[in-house]
């Protein structure tokens, strides 16, 4: 009997659960550090993060904030943490994924890619041959990452942004929603349009999310 912890009651999390479910797990419950929240769509909410090394099961993060996802993930034992496949995402035999990485239906990822812990390679996304993704990276729903990118520990790849051929990206950036970049991005920050320019120090819209 599978078992696994969903840690983070969220729309996001009940995408995992589907996953989760079509991976195999037969019995899935949620942890949320708000006690208010109850019930997570069908599944219950058993109590904070803090209960986790109470419950002998797999567990994984669904918490679309880098710094937050990487912390609740920091204080799980790794062994426990797994990588979530939907069945209907393409991904090449060596592509190789960080402990507690997600990737949804519709996603392509090819040849040579690895990714660090904790990544969320979102619903119809792609990233292509080559690129290596950091720790907690975030390819958002539709993003395309084409061939040989470098994306740094915590970046978060805006929804239907696209990032060209052979550019690195730093940590810790957000790339807005549909921006295009065409340079590297060797300083932290928000970055947003076509080609992609800075309008923020920090990225503060990426720590936004939940
Ligand atoms: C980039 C982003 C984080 C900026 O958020 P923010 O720091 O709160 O910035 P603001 O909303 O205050 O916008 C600042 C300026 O940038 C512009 N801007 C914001 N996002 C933009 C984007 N994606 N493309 C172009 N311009 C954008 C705003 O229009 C505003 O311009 P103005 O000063 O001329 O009015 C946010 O807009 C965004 O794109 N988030 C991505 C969300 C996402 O992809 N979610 C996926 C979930 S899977």
């Amino acid at each position: 009997m599978k078992k696994l912890v969903i840690i983070g009651a969220s729309g996001h999390g009940r995408v995992i659960a589907d996953i989760a479910e079509l991976c195999g797990y037969h019995e899935i419950v949620f942890l949320d550090d708000d006690e208010n929240i109850k019930n997570c769509g069908k599944y219950l909410v058993a109590g904070t993060s803090c209960r986790v090394g109470d419950i002998d099961s797999d567990v994984v993060v669904a918490i679309g904030n880098s710094d937050s996802r990487q912390r609740i993930s920091d204080s799980v034992d790794e062994k426990r943490l797994v990588t979530l496949i939907h069945p209907d995402a393409v991904v090449a035999d060596d592509v190789v994924f960080g402990a507690g990485t997600v990737v949804m239906a519709g996603t392509v990822v090819n040849s040579g890619t690895r990714t660090g812990k904790g990544c969320i390679v979102n619903t119809s996304s792609s990233v292509d041959h080559d690129c290596v993704l950091g720790d907690f990276v975030h390819i958002a729903v539709g993003a395309h990452v084409a061939g040989t990118v470098c994306i740094g520990d915590r970046t978060w790849i805006g929804a239907g942004a696209t990032i060209s051929n052979n550019i690195n990206i730093c940590s810790d950036c957000m790339i807005g929603a549909g921006a295009v970049v065409v340079k590297d991005i060797k300083e932290s920050g928000t970055y947003v349009g076509v080609p992609a320019g800075k309008i923020r120090t920090d990225s503060f819209g990426r720590k936004a999310g939940q």
